[in-house]
């Protein structure tokens, strides 16, 4: 029997956890955000809303409620206090198998019976964690993309086991958060919307990596086409270059496929710190990042 979600606890607060515990805080989710680094949920939150004022970003939260929502939120570094009364629990610590088991298995034996029990992993299906937790049943997939900045799709995926009742309530949630669910109806990689993200950021990464295209080109020409103001390497940038070399990890292990092993040459540069928007330094650098001048798509203003 599941219970009533009124008490919702993020475990891991970086910067997907983080927005997830502002969007249940906004919701009026009694939210505690887990963490084992004391600060983590208010570190990220300045590092979110510095960023999205910077890029004048019309938020998903209205600015005037960022103080309320992050007031409301609750921080712990004791796991069994921070889910002992949760009745959702959303998983987001960094996209590792053998971490996200840990983190399951504890759960399972520190929330109460009817707590769901959810990954915000990017490429990892609930079946390669569910058994760990001992309750399958209530064990679910609901992947955000960057809520807080707009982007508010959230996949929604069940495991083996996964029952009805479970997936309708992480459903009903998702849209009280004000989010729209793309239901997976059976397991697939990637969900969705991110199979499609994922297409093209395997393709881009092959072509730059074997040195075909520079990765402002293939930049400038996604934003032309799509008349989106990113391409798919600043994108990246956002997401975290480890974070994206993780997942797209994940992706070669399940499939073995060469094509699938992500380039020596973002191996290269996250060796080098140079990890995205976070380190202020990835595929551009930041706060001022070359595809933000209107030069950028424009020769003719950089004279050239
Ligand atoms: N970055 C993105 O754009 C993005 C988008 C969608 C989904 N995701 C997924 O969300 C998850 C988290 O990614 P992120 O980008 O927020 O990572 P992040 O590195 O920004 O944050 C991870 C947080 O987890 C904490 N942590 C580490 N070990 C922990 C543990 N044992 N228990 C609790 N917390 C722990 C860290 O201190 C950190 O604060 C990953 O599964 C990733 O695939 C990321």
């Amino acid at each position: 029997m599941v219970k009533k979600i009124e008490n919702v606890t993020l475990v891991g607060t970086g910067i997907l956890g983080a927005q997830i515990a502002m969007l249940a805080a906004n919701a009026g989710y009694k939210t505690t955000a887990y963490d084992p680094i004391s600060n983590a949920f208010t570190a990220t939150y300045k590092k979110l809303y510095a960023d999205l004022k910077e890029k004048g970003v019309n938020p998903l939260i209205p600015w005037e409620s960022w103080e309320t929502c992050r007031d409301a939120v609750l921080q712990e570094t004791d796991l069994g206090k921070a889910v002992r009364d949760a009745d959702l629990v959303i998983e987001a610590v960094p996209e590792n198998i053998e971490l996200k088991n840990k983190v399951f298995a504890e759960l399972g034996q520190k929330t109460p019976a009817g707590a769901i029990l959810a990954s915000n992993s990017s490429s990892l299906p609930i079946s390669k964690m569910e058994v760990s937790s001992g309750r399958p049943e209530n064990c679910l997939n609901i992947h955000f993309y960057f809520p807080l900045q707009g982007v508010n799709m959230v996949d929604i995926m069940g495991g083996t086991k996964t029952t009805s009742e479970v997936m309708q309530a992480g459903y009903d949630w998702i849209i009280s958060l004000g989010c729209v669910p793309l239901k997976v109806n059976k397991e697939i990689l990637g969900f969705c919307f991110n199979n499609v993200w994922r297409a093209i950021k395997r393709q881009v990464l092959y072509t730059w990596g074997n040195g075909f295209v520079d990765f402002r080109d293939a930049d400038r020409g996604w934003c032309i086409f799509t008349k989106m103001k990113e391409g798919p390497f600043a994108l990246m940038d956002k997401v975290g270059l480890d974070v994206v070399y993780d997942i797209e990890m994940s992706y070669y292990n399940d499939s073995k496929d060469p094509k699938d092993f992500p380039p020596d040459a973002l191996l290269k540069m996250i060796k080098r710190g140079e990890l995205g928007v976070k380190s202020g330094k990835g595929f551009y650098t930041y706060p001022n990042p070359e595809f933000l001048d209107p030069s950028f798509l424009n020769p003719k203003i950089a004279g050239k």
